[in-house]
C-alpha cells in the first residue's frame, strides 16, 4: 500500500518537499520500502500556474485533505498561526501524523499540539522548523541525550546573516540585500520576524526547551534585531578585526536559564565568523561530548526541504514498525528553574 502525503502550502518550502519527493523517489522508496504518492495540496488558488507538476490535486479546501481517510501524512508548511493550528489539531483529531516547518506556531502553542499529538498516539514532527537543512532538533532529542547541555549559541535566522554578510563582505546596502533574500525565498512572509530577531528568537524557545528538558517560551526571550547596525558598525569592526553576527544564546545555569538573541561582536578567528551568506551554525556544549558544531543552509527551498521529508520518513518508519516513536515526549521534566534573559 503507498503511503498519502497530503501538504498544506505550495510556496518556498512545499515547493522544495514535492520537488525532493519527485527527485529521489527512487532512494526514499528503497529506504522506506514504500511507495510515497503526494495525493492533494492546499493553496490559496488553485487557478495560478505553478512550475511544480504531478499527478496531486491542488484545492483551497483544507478539509478535502485533513478528512481524507486516505491521508496518512500531513505536511504543514502554510506557516503562521492560523489556521495552521486549527489544521494541525484536526489532521491529529483525524489519526493523520504531522511534519511542519512551522517555528511560529510551535514556539506559542508547541505544547498543545504535542499534548494532541500524544493523545491522537499520533508523531508531530518539525525538524524544518530550526535551522532549515541542519538537523539540529534531531540531534538535540537523540544523537546528544546522553548529555547534560551547558550551552547553545549559533546562528540560526538566515536572512539576517545573509544581510550581515552582504553588508560586511560587499559593503552592500540593507535594504537591496533585504530584497535579494526575499526573492530568494529566505525572508519569512513578513521579514520584520527575520531583521527585529523575533524569528530567532523563536527557534531559540524551540532549542533551548528541547536541549534543557525545560519550557522556554518566546517571552523568556530577550530580542534585539540587526535594523540598527549599519554599514559603518560592520567596517568599524572589521578594523578592529571583528565582524558582526546575529546570535541566539541559550545557557543553563544552577538555578535559571539565559536565553538572547541580539547581534554581537565577534572576532574573525570565532568559529561563528566565518559562517555567511544564508548558512546557519549551531555551536552545542555537553557535559560528556564537550564541545560540537553543526553547519548548514538556514533556509531555502531545498534545504528546508531536506529536513521535511527526512521526518516524513521517519514518519513512514514509525508507521512501519506500527509504534509511534518517543519523540511526541518531549515530557518537559520542571526543574524548577526559571528562564529570562538575564
Ligand atoms: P510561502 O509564503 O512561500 O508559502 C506559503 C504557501 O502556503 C503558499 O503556497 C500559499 O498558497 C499557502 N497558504 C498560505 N496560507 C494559506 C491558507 N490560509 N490557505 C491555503 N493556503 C495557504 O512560505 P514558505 O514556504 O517560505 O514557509 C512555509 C513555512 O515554513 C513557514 O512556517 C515558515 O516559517 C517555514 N520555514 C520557511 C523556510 C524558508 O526558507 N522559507 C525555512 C524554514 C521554515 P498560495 O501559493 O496560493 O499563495
Ligand atoms: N526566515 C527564516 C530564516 C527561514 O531566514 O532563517 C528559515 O527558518
Amino acid at each position: 500500500m503507498p503511503i498519502n502525503i497530503g501538504i498544506l502550502g505550495l510556496g518556498t518550502v512545499g515547493s522544495g518537499v514535492v520537488s525532493i519527493l519527485q527527485q529521489n523517489a527512487e532512494d526514499i522508496q528503497t529506504r522506506t520500502q514504500s511507495e510515497i504518492q503526494i495525493k492533494k495540496i492546499l493553496v490559496r488558488n488553485p487557478e495560478l500556474p505553478r512550475n511544480i507538476q504531478g499527478k496531486f490535486q491542488l484545492t483551497d479546501q483544507a478539509n478535502d485533505i485533513l478528512q481524507d481517510p486516505e491521508v496518512d501524512i500531513i505536511v504543514e508548511v502554510i506557516g503562521g498561526i492560523e489556521p495552521a493550528r486549527s489544521y494541525i489539531l484536526e489532521a491529529l483529531r483525524q489519526g493523520k501524523h504531522v511534519v511542519t516547518a512551522n517555528k511560529d506556531l510551535l514556539a506559542l502553542h508547541g505544547q498543545e499540539l504535542l499534548d494532541a499529538a500524544n493523545t491522537a498516539g499520533k508523531d508531530l514532527y518539525f525538524e524544518a522548523s530550526v535551522a532549515g537543512g541542519i538537523p539540529i532538533i534531531a540531534a538535540l532529542k537523540h544523537a546528544l541525550a546522553a548529555n547534560r547541555i551547558s550551552a547553545l549559541i549559533g546562528i540560526i535566522n538566515g536572512t539576517t546573516n545573509y544581510i550581515l554578510s552582504a553588508m560586511a563582505e560587499q559593503g552592500r546596502d540593507y535594504f537591496e540585500v533585504l530584497a535579494e533574500a526575499q526573492s530568494l525565498g529566505y525572508a519569512e512572509a513578513d521579514p520584520s520576524a527575520d531583521v527585529d530577531g523575533l524569528d530567532a528568537a523563536r527557534k531559540l524557545s524551540i532549542l533551548a526547551s528541547i536541549a534543557f528538558n525545560s519550557r522556554v517560551t518566546l517571552k523568556d526571550v530577550f530580542v534585539e534585531g540587526i535594523s540598527k547596525i549599519t554599514r559603518q558598525d560592520l567596517a568599524y569592526a572589521a578594523e578592529l578585526g571583528c565582524t558582526i553576527k546575529l546570535l541566539a544564546i541559550a545557557k543553563h545555569h544552577e538555578e535559571s536559564i539565559e536565553v538572547r538573541v541580539h547581534p554581537a561582536i565577534l572576532p574573525m578567528n570565532h568559529p561563528l565568523a566565518a559562517v555567511n551568506g544564508v548558512y546557519n551554525a549551531i555551536y552545542v556544549v555537553g557535559d560528556a561530548v564537550g564541545e560540537t558544531m553543526f553547519y548548514g543552509r538556514g533556509a531555502g527551498s531545498l534545504p528546508t526541504g531536506s529536513a521535511v521529508v527526512s521526518d516524513i520518513i521517519r514518519v513512514i518508519r514509525n508507521i512501519q514498525a506500527n509504534s509511534t516513536s518517543m519523540i511526541n515526549c518531549t515530557c518537559y521534566r520542571d526543574l524548577g528553574i526559571k528562564a529570562s534573559s538575564e
